[in-house]
């Protein structure tokens, strides 16, 4: 599958189900394709699994944006940020949206449904989506991790081999 440019890819957990909808009728709205890849309802469910169905398309450039929301983010940026490429901002307010966007070249962004009600999230959604990533200096600094990433990979690799 090629990389989806505006298309946003979704997820959830039980406990951020009712913002997730909105975000996506909020998203549809504006006239962005989302892909919302559940959870679909308020029975109870582990966040990671859908933490990892967002973080895989985006490390596998599936797509280039996602949105994870559980109750608090933590538990959805914690398993997020493990993958490769990955870079989730757990944002519950305006001004990390937009500089994690400028500064960190943010690809996920996560947000707390039990933390923030519709109207913020709404804000820090349209706002990170339009803010662009401002390179620079920044770039470094990303490209200092990245490189760890690819480090780890290859010891991971290395130590899968048969000898
Ligand atoms: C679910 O109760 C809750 O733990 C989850 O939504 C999230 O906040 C985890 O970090």
């Amino acid at each position: 599958m090629g990389i989806a440019e505006s298309a946003v890819i979704l997820g959830c957990d039980h406990a951020a189900f009712p913002l997730k909808e909105k975000i996506k009728a909020f998203l549809t709205a504006k006239g962005v394709e989302v892909e919302d890849v559940g959870t679909h309802s308020e029975a109870s469910v582990d966040y990671p699994d859908y933490a990892i169905k967002v973080a895989q398309a985006i490390s596998n450039n599936q797509f280039k944006r996602g949105i994870l929301i559980c109750g608090t983010g933590l538990g959805m940026s914690m398993v997020a940020n493990k993958f490769p490429h990955v870079r989730a901002g757990l944002c519950n307010d305006l001004f990390s949206a937009i500089l994690s966007r400028q500064h960190n070249d943010a690809n996920i962004l996560v947000m707390g449904g039990r933390v923030i009600g519709e109207t913020l999230a709404q804000k820090i959604v349209d706002a990170w989506l339009k803010t662009p990533y401002e390179g620079g200096r920044h770039q470094s600094r990303l490209a200092k991790f990245e490189s760890y990433a690819k480090i780890q990979s290859s010891i991971k690799n290395q130590s899968q081999e048969p000898n």
